[in-house]
């Protein structure tokens, strides 16, 4: 299974994601190390980020207004953020706060030559804390 998202589709860095019904994943085109809330690297680019929760499979929304803490994440506002639980991921899916086990789960992505991508959505993976390090570079 694959969902073939033309070039216009694809959110420019810091703009608001793209999320596709039909693949339920989120489209996050990362700025640089944007997201990567751990510390471990990224150079930014493309991140199919499957919108199930890890925890117990709600249905992650972006939450643009959320603001993180002041304590760790001052003036980052913007995150995933599972309605059921509370679970919090960055834009990159990596869970900062909650009851998942894991961050989000992403999914095979890669970039034609015109521009477009393709996300495969039946190749996920497991969310882990170098979900940043899998962002796919791209110059739309
Ligand atoms: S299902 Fe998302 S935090 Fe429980």
């Amino acid at each position: 299974m694959s969902s073939r998202l033309p070039r216009p589709a694809c959110p420019s860095p810091r703009a608001p994601r793209n999320a596709s019904p039909d693949g339920k994943f989120w489209l996050v085109n990362l700025a640089g190390a944007e997201g990567d809330v751990l510390g471990i690297g990224g150079t930014g680019g493309l991140l199919a980020l499957y919108w199930k929760c890890p925890h117990l499979g709600c249905t992650v929304p972006w939450v643009p207004g959320f603001q993180g803490s002041q304590v760790n994440f001052p003036g980052v506002n913007g995150w995933f953020r599972c309605p059921c639980h509370g679970s919090t991921y960055s834009r990159a899916g990596v869970r900062v706060f909650g009851p998942a086990p894991r961050p989000m789960d992403t999914m095979l992505l890669s970039v034609n030559g015109d521009g477009s991508v393709n996300v495969n959505t039946g190749k996920i993976t497991g969310g882990a804390a170098d979900n940043p390090l899998r962002a796919v570079a791209y110059n739309g």
